[in-house]
C-alpha cells in the first residue's frame, strides 16, 4: 500500500511562494493501477519525483508498505527505493552507450543480483516485451515504441512493488501508445505491482482501476461517464 499524508510541496524556501500542492492525502492499495491526470503545470511530475525520492518534500509523509519513502529521510531509504521502485519517463532515458541487455540489467546490478540471475531475468523481460532479437542493439537503433518497451522492461526487471510512469506514451504515436500501455498493464498485473501512470489520454486513463485528477484544490477522483 502507498500512503501519502498531508503532503505539501513548495519550490524555494520562502513560505510566501505558492505551493505546487498542499496537504494532499492519497492511498493506493497494493496492486492498484491508478491514472494520474491534470493540466500541464498541475504538479504531476513533481508528485512522482517526490514519491521516487528525486525531489524533497516541504512537509507531509509518504510510506510504501509501511516504510517511509521520501528524499528527506535519505540514506536508510536509498536501498529500499532501489529495490522497491521502478520509474518510466516520457523521454525513455535509456543509457545511450549501453545496449538493450545492459540497460535492462542496470537495476539488477544496482541490487547486486548475480550474473546468472541477471542473464535469466533480462532474457525473460526481453521476451515479455517482444524484443528478444534486440538484446545487442543500442538505443539509437530502436524506434520510439521499442525504446519505451526497453524502459518498461528496465523499470520492472527487479520486480518493484511500486511503478511510477510519467507520461510514458507522450512521445509515441497513438497506436504504439496503446500497445505500450497494454504491455505495461499486463506486466504490472502479473506481479501485482502498484502503479501510478501520468497520462493526458482519457482512453489510457479508462484502462486503469482508478483515475485521479490533480488540481489546485487537491487530488480528486476523475470519473468517466
Ligand atoms: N525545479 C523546479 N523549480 C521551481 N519550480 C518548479 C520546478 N519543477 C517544477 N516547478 C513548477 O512546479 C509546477 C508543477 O510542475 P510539474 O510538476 O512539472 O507539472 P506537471 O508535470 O503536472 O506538468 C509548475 O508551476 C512548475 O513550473
Ligand atoms: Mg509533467
Amino acid at each position: 500500500m502507498l500512503e501519502i499524508r498531508t503532503l505539501t510541496k513548495r519550490f524555494g524556501d520562502t513560505p510566501s511562494t505558492a505551493p505546487v500542492f498542499e496537504n494532499l492525502d492519497f492511498v493506493l492499495n497494493t496492486g492498484e493501477y491508478c491514472a494520474l491526470m491534470g493540466e500541464s503545470g498541475a504538479g504531476k511530475s513533481t508528485l512522482l519525483n517526490i514519491i521516487a525520492g528525486l525531489e524533497p518534500t516541504t512537509s507531509g509523509t509518504i510510506t510504501l508498505e509501511g516504510q517511509a519513502l521520501d528524499a528527506n529521510i535519505d540514506d536508510a531509504v536509498t536501498l529500499f527505493r532501489r529495490e522497491k521502485l521502478g520509474f518510466i519517463f516520457q523521454a525513455f532515458h535509456l543509457l545511450p552507450y549501453l545496449n538493450v541487455f545492459e540497460n535492462i540489467a542496470l537495476p539488477l546490478r544496482l541490487n547486486r543480483w548475480t550474473e546468472e540471475k541477471i542473464s535469466a531475468r533480462v532474457t525473460e523481460m526481453l521476451a515479455s516485451v517482444g524484443l528478444g532479437d534486440k538484446r545487442a542493439s543500442l538505443p539509437r537503433e530502436l524506434s520510439g515504441g521499442e525504446m519505451q518497451r526497453v524502459a518498461i522492461a528496465r523499470a520492472l526487471a527487479h520486480r518493484p512493488r511500486l511503478l511510477l510512469a510519467d507520461e510514458p506514451t507522450g512521445n509515441l504515436d497513438p497506436d504504439t501508445a496503446l500497445q505500450v500501455l497494454e504491455l505495461l498493464r499486463s506486466e504490472i498485473r502479473r506481479n501485482n505491482t502498484t502503479a501510478i501512470i501520468v497520462t493526458h489520454s482519457e482512453i489510457a486513463a479508462r484502462t486503469a482501476d482508478r483515475a485521479v485528477m490533480l488540481t489546485r484544490a487537491g487530488l480528486k477522483p476523475r470519473l468517466f461517464s
